[in-house]
């Protein structure tokens, strides 16, 4: 028999990525600005509260401040539910995409299958995930770290903004509370599997001139700042040997790990944050603090490189009698995608008569994360010129529809699968 095909509502895809795509749209045009716990990304939960609850679906919120929509046709709620969906704040400077496709391509996939009337087996679930960029407060992937349980608190805990705003406060500012996150946790039972759409961000399915790629494996992240302190003191009468120069020790460091980095394969690493103390032209800087992200598939090749800049910072800090500390403040481990699972995508791509490849994914995601503890699988559509985290990240209409049917179509393969009790 053949497998069954349903349709999406292309309308409704289209005019709900509009409707988004209104929520936080920075004033002068420069992309995005939901950061974690802002109003624009609290905006952005309370209308996908509200696009879901006119759908029909059964909305419900976390201590983490997830959103989730339900939809069952079973009695039994306890059965755990296939989970559909990605995130909603952005970078600043963001794009419109990135997160955003999976949420409103989620919802009209539910929509779909829901309208179909094709009988299934277990819930289905939509989700929304809270601060999944982590730019802020450097606690990315922070909503689905909390339901699968790999929260640091402690790290939670101390994690602030640049303007000294603690993620604590943030979050009592909209009800939420900090010290209840590890409950989440209690709620990953629910949960069966997760599948989420999303822009690739990066240039290889254009190139490949394919409309989209099964996900492998989701990178490992890991971001480290190194903190160089040294001594202030006046810019023009130091003696040369006399200075303590913090900045010159980061950026030494900065030349030495990129080399290393970009002599080994499968490893990336981005200086990406600077804070310089006190940041005076006319000052030797007495302290610097230089945050990197490092990433890799390969979970040796992240200890090794976080072994090797340690031991560059310290050499570079050496002839200025500096010193200088590394610090974790962020660590994803690199997570394989569930096998059976990129292949149903790839049997529904097939349905579908789409042509698809598989990827790696280097850039991060809630799929990463729960894939440690549930099934979970990724389908990415093409990224115009590659870029993301920027303004001018863009994916066509058409791209982003076919990656929604074939989400849509996967989504409903896993669902009509039949249940082991
Ligand atoms: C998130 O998008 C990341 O890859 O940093
Ligand atoms: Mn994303
Ligand atoms: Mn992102």
């Amino acid at each position: 028999m053949d497998p069954t095909k349903i349709g999406i509502d292309q309308d409704f895809f289209l005019k709900t990525f509009a409707a988004l795509a209104e929520i936080g749209r920075d004033p002068n045009g420069q992309g995005y600005q939901r950061l974690a716990w802002s109003r624009a990304e609290r905006e952005a939960h309370r209308w996908f509260r509200n696009q879901s609850e006119q759908l029909g679906f059964e909305v419900w919120t976390d201590h983490a401040g997830n959103s989730f929509a339900d939809f069952s046709p079973l009695a039994d709620s306890e059965v755990p539910a296939l989970t559909i969906g990605s995130h909603l704040d952005t970078v600043p400077y963001g794009g419109a995409f990135d997160g955003g496709l999976g949420v409103v391509a989620a919802l009209t996939a539910a929509k779909a299958i829901r309208d179909s009337g094709v009988p299934f087996k277990r819930p289905l679930r939509v989700a929304a995930f809270t601060d999944e960029e982590g730019p802020r407060f450097g606690t990315g992937l922070l909503g689905s770290k909390a339901v699968s349980g790999a929260l640091d608190m402690d790290l939670v805990r101390q994690a602030q903004d640049v303007d000294g705003i603690r993620l604590q406060d943030a979050m009592a500012e909209f009800g939420c509370d900090l010290e209840s996150l590890p409950l989440v946790r209690q709620t990953l039972k629910r949960f069966y599997g997760y599948i989420e759409l999303h822009i690739e961000q990066g240039p290889r399915l254009e190139r490949a001139g394919l409309p989209l790629a099964a996900v492998t494996a989701v990178t490992g992240i890991r971001q480290i700042r190194l903190t160089f302190q040294g001594k202030s003191n006046h810019a023009g009468t130091t003696p040369k040997e006399d200075r303590q120069n913090t900045l010159r020790a980061a950026a030494e460091t900065i030349a030495q790990f990129s080399a290393y980095v970009d002599a080994t394969d499968n490893l990336v690493a981005n200086p990406g944050r600077v804070q310089v103390h006190p940041n005076a032209t006319n000052v030797v800087p007495g302290e610097t603090r230089l945050d990197w992200d490092i990433r890799s598939p390969d979970p040796q090749l992240l200890d090794q490189a976080t072994r090797k800049l340690a031991q560059l910072a310290q050499a570079a800090s050496a002839p200025f009698h500096i010193v200088s500390e590394d610090k974790i403040f962020h660590d994803v481990p690199p997570c394989p995608l569930n096998e059976k699972w990129t292949g149903i995508i790839e049997a529904s791509a097939k349905v579908l008569n789409l042509p698809i490849t598989r990827l790696v994914s280097w850039a991060g995601h809630d799929a990463g994360v729960l894939g440690r503890v549930i099934p979970s699988a990724m389908i990415f559509v093409p990224s115009r010129d590659g870029i993301s985290h920027a303004p001018e990240e863009f994916s066509s209409d058409a791209a982003m529809l076919e990656g929604t049917r074939l989400l849509t179509q996967t989504t409903l393969a896993i669902l009509t699968e039949r249940r082991a009790e």
